[in-house]
């Protein structure tokens, strides 16, 4: 059997990884500032992080969610405790689409609503709702666009006061838009957001997906303005490549039986993982470390001239390139041995481990220095 082949590839085969390193067949060391699409938050192999997953595997990794599972709660507590939403209440799936589908589907029952108000260039992910709800007609089948959902533009105050009526069940946005190509959304833009779904009864998710998990130095790119969501979806960081998914839910939502379900959400590999990365991420002071890097990228990076625009907050940016640089996450990686990642239609995206070193992310510079150099004289 052939695999199904919708993954553009570059030829390079990872075999070993450790840190913010990762290493081909043939022993060619490579820097990974993209994480592998957000996911490595703690850095790759981390030493807890194996060793839990390991002594997990020693006891029991799996059965079903029909059992009493103190792991779940141990996560759930830490969870609470470290995202500054203790009285929060978690369900616990397998992936952001999963944790978007169901936070939408969740508003659903809550209001009694279909109509859902998403932004241009959002990402949700690939299941039903949460792609119906990403504005990108080419991953959209015929079959999720049967769902009620309305783009709105991006930051735009205006629109949103207009179009969040007592219709609307949901109103999702990324804390800041990661395949959008990193674009943040203002504090008024969310607590205008926040006011017009309390005014209007329909409920508030926060995708945290790519932005959450100490990334951009808070727990949540939405708490550096005065919003409280009313639903909260995690993944991605969350295990540090372990698949492990989560919503966040206002107390005042109340479940009842067999509400939301999943087989394999909150295993316990998964909560083994995810508990892992948050004691790192406490431990370490991880989410001070994305900060102090992230500010001194972004400060290196706003100095180069043929750099049109850096945006982003903590280890989450975005810089934009003209077209007489469209190669340059090539030559990244190629000549420099360097990962990252890119948005349309010329954003090259940084979204390395959370414990990136200082040393490690000059090396990024000293090569943009090389390439930029090379472009300007040429
Ligand atoms: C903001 C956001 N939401 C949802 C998703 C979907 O997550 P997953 O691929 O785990 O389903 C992604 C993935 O890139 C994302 O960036």
């Amino acid at each position: 059997m052939k695999l199904f082949d919708v993954y553009p590839l570059f030829p390079i085969e990872p075999v070993k990884a450790e840190g913010s390193w990762l290493w081909d067949k043939a022993g060619k060391k490579y820097l990974d500032l993209y994480g592998g699409h957000a996911v490595i938050s703690i850095g790759h192999n981390h030493p807890h992080f194996v060793e839990r997953l390991k002594d997990q595997l020693d006891k029991i990794s799996f059965y079903s969610n029909s059992v009493k599972n103190s792991l779940q709660e141990q996560l759930a507590e830490k969870l609470g405790e470290l995202s500054g939403y203790p009285d929060y209440e978690l369900f616990l799936c397998n992936s952001g689409a999963e944790a978007n589908e169901n936070a939408l589907k969740l508003a659903s029952f809550v209001t009694g609503r279909k109509k859902v108000i998403a932004f241009t260039k959002a990402f949700h992910g690939r299941t039903s709702g949460a792609v119906a709800a990403t504005d990108n007609p080419k991953i959209v089948a015929p079959f999720n666009a049967n769902h009620e959902i309305e783009f709105l533009p991006f930051n735009d105050l205006k629109n949103a006061e207009e179009k969040i009526t007592k219709e609307v069940s949901a109103v999702i946005i990324e804390g800041i838009q990661g395949v959008g190509g990193i674009h943040i959304p203002s504090n008024s833009f969310l607590e205008l957001l926040s006011k017009k779904c309390q005014e209007a009864g329909a409920l508030l998710i926060l995708d945290e997906i790519q932005s959450g998990y100490g990334r951009t130095g808070k727990f949540f790119a939405h708490q550096y303005s005065l919003v409280k969501p009313d639903l909260i979806t995690v993944a991605k960081g969350m295990g540090n490549g372990f698949p492990v998914g989560g919503v966040l839910i206002n107390p005042n939502i109340k479940p009842w039986s067999g509400m939301l379900g999943t087989t394999f959400g909150g295993n316990y590999l998964a909560c083994a993982a995810a508990l892992s990365v948050l004691e790192v991420i406490e431990s370490e002071k991880l989410m001070d470390n994305a900060l102090l890097i992230g500010n001194h990228w972004m400060e290196q990076l706003k100095n180069h001239q043929s750099i049109k625009e850096v945006r982003g907050l903590g280890l989450m940016i975005g810089f934009d390139l003209p077209e007489s640089l469209a190669s340059l996450r090539k030559d990244l990686l190629f000549k420099h041995n360097i990962f990252t990642g890119e948005a349309k239609p010329n954003t090259v995206r940084l979204l390395p481990s959370l414990a990136l070193s200082k040393p490690e992310a000059d090396i990024l510079l000293e090569a943009l220095s090389v390439e930029l150099k090379e472009v300007a004289h040429s």
